[in-house]
C-alpha cells in the first residue's frame, strides 16, 4: 500500500508545465472551480492529487521525474487519452449530461465509438491502478467528474478497504435522455459510479436525475449514498486578487474600450457550446433593436476563452461567436462606440477587472452544473451588479430569488431581461447584489471539500 491518506483524481490537475526555450520546465497553477475547490488539500502532507499529463510539457515533466509536491501526473498514451477525453468524455458524456445533441443526426454509436469506449476504459483503469498503488490502508479517495465515471467501480475491486467518493461538476441527464447511450455503456457508467460509497452533486436537481437513472437502469442505488454540495465562490481570495495592481491596470484599459459614462453588460465563459454565447449576443442585438435608447449608452463586454479546440464543433462555435459579434458591431457601431467588446485571450486579471466594472452580468447557459461566474461577479463588482441568470444553471437554485431569471432559448425574453437589468434602480441593484454575494459565498471551496470528506468518512 502507498502512503497517501487523502487522494483526489481528476483529468485536469492543479498544475501544468511548458518547456521554455532553454529547455527548462515552467510550472503554472491551473484555475477554475474544480482546482480552486480542491486546492484546500494542498497543505496536507498525506494528500495526493492524481491527474493526466495533458501538454507536451506535462509529459516531459513526467519523463524527467519533475513534479509539484502532492501531485502525480499519469502519462497515458496520447492516442488513448485523446479517444477518452475528446471522443468519449467531451463528445459523448458531456453532450449527454448537457443535452446538447442535435438528435436527427447525432449521436451515432458505431464502431469508432466502440474503439473510443475501449480507450475510455483503459484510461479509467490507469487512474484506478495508480490510486490503488498510492493509497494507504483505509484512505479516502475523491474522484472528480465525467472523465472518470468507471474509476470508483474499478478501484473498489482493487482496494475494498478504501473510502471512495465521486463528485460531478456537471449536470446529470434525466433518464429519458441518458438512455440514449447504448444499454451496456449506460450500465457500465452507472455501475462504475455506484462503486463509490458516496456520490456528490452540485444541486438537488442533478442528484435526483442520477438517482432516477440508477433506479431505472441499474436496480437502484444499492449501498451508495448521494449528497449535494453547492460549491460557492471564494470571497477572500477573489476580493484580494481583484484589487491587485494588474487588475487595476486592466480596468483602466477596459474603461478606455467601453468609453465614458456607459453601462456595461459582462459575460465571461469558456467558448463552450453549453454556455449559449451566441443567443446571448442575439439577445443583446435585440435589445439595441427594440430599445434604441440604449444605443451608444451600453457596451457588451464578452470574454469567450478558447476551449476544447481539438473538436470541430467547438472550433465552429468559436467562429460563430466572432461572426455574430462582428455583425452587431457592423450594424450598430458608430465612430465613438463599439457595441460588443469581444476578447478571446484567456486573462484572469482582465476577467476580474470586468467583474468589478459590471453593471449587469449575463449568465445564460443552456444547462450548467453550477456556473461559478454567476457567483463571482456579485462578490467582486464595485457598485453591485444585476444578474441575468438562466434557470438551467445549477447556480439558479441558490441565486434565483435575486437574479432576473431567463429561459436560455428565449432570445426576446433575454433581451427584455437585459433591459430590466439595465433599468434597475441603483439602490435595488446594490441590495440584490449584496444578497447574491452572500448566497454565492455560503459554501467556500475549502469547506466544500472538507464537507465531502467528512460525509465520506462518516
Ligand atoms: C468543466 C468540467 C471540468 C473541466 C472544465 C474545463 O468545468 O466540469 O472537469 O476541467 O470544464 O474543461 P477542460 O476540458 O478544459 O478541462
Amino acid at each position: 500500500y502507498g502512503a497517501a491518506r487523502v487522494l483526489v483524481a481528476s483529468n485536469r490537475g492543479p498544475v501544468s508545465y511548458t518547456v521554455s526555450e532553454d529547455g527548462s520546465l515552467d510550472a503554472k497553477r491551473g484555475g477554475g472551480g474544480l482546482v480552486s475547490g480542491l486546492s484546500a488539500i494542498g497543505s496536507d502532507a498525506d494528500a495526493l492529487w492524481v491527474c493526466s499529463a495533458l501538454s507536451d510539457g506535462d509529459r516531459e515533466a513526467v519523463r524527467r521525474g519533475v513534479g509539484a509536491d502532492g501531485v502525480r501526473m499519469l502519462d497515458i498514451p496520447a492516442d488513448v487519452h485523446a479517444d477518452a477525453y475528446n471522443g468519449i468524455a467531451n463528445s459523448v458524456l458531456w453532450f449527454v449530461h448537457h443535452m446538447l445533441y442535435q438528435t436527427p443526426l447525432e449521436p451515432v454509436f458505431d464502431a469508432e465509438f466502440r474503439r473510443q469506449w475501449a480507450s475510455y476504459e483503459a484510461y479509467n483503469r490507469a487512474f484506478a491502478e495508480a490510486l490503488a498503488e498510492e493509497a494507504a490502508q483505509g484512505a479516502a479517495v475523491v474522484v472528480q467528474d465525467y472523465h472518470l465515471t468507471l474509476v470508483p467501480g474499478m478501484l473498489r475491486e482493487l482496494r475494498p478497504d478504501l473510502r471512495i467518493g465521486h463528485f460531478s461538476h456537471t449536470p446529470w441527464a434525466p433518464p429519458e435522455y441518458f438512455r440514449m447511450l447504448p444499454d451496456d455503456v449506460a450500465g457500465q457508467v452507472l455501475r462504475g459510479m455506484l462503486g463509490a460509497d458516496r456520490l456528490g452533486f452540485l444541486t438537488e436537481r442533478w442528484a435526483e436525475a442520477f438517482t432516477a437513472c440508477a433506479e431505472r437502469f441499474a436496480g437502484g442505488l444499492g449501498g451508495t449514498r448521494v449528497g449535494v454540495h453547492g460549491l460557492g465562490a471564494d470571497a477572500d481570495f477573489l476580493r484580494a486578487r481583484s484589487h491587485e495592481p494588474d487588475v487595476e491596470e486592466r480596468m483602466a484599459a477596459l474603461r478606455q474600450e467601453i468609453g465614458e459614462g456607459r453601462r456595461t453588460i459582462v459575460r465571461v465563459d469558456r467558448t463552450e457550446l453549453s454556455k449559449n454565447i451566441v443567443r446571448g449576443l442575439l439577445a443583446y442585438r435585440r435589445l439595441l433593436e427594440t430599445h434604441a435608447e440604449w444605443r451608444e449608452r451600453v457596451v457588451h463586454v464578452a470574454f469567450a476563452y478558447p476551449s476544447r479546440q481539438d473538436l470541430a464543433v467547438y472550433r465552429d462555435y468559436t467562429a460563430e461567436v466572432q461572426r455574430v459579434a462582428d455583425e452587431i458591431n457592423a450594424e450598430y457601431g458608430t465612430p465613438g462606440w463599439t457595441p460588443v467588446v469581444l476578447h478571446v485571450k484567456d486573462d484572469f486579471a482582465r476577467s476580474l477587472a470586468a467583474y468589478r466594472l459590471a453593471d449587469v452580468a449575463l449568465v445564460n447557459p443552456i444547462r450548467d452544473g453550477m456556473n461559478l461566474v454567476a457567483k463571482e461577479v456579485p462578490v467582486v463588482s464595485d457598485a453591485g451588479c444585476a444578474l441575468v441568470l438562466s434557470r438551467e444553471a445549477g447556480a439558479h437554485e441558490e441565486l434565483g430569488e435575486d437574479a432576473i431569471t431567463v429561459n436560455p432559448y428565449d432570445v426576446t425574453g433575454t433581451a427584455t431581461a437585459l433591459h430590466e437589468a439595465l433599468s434597475m434602480r441603483p439602490e435595488e441593484r446594490a441590495e440584490r447584489s449584496k444578497r447574491l454575494a452572500a448566497a454565492a459565498t455560503a459554501l467556500p471551496p475549502a469547506q466544500w471539500f472538507v464537507d465531502q470528506l467528512d460525509a465520506l468518512r462518516g
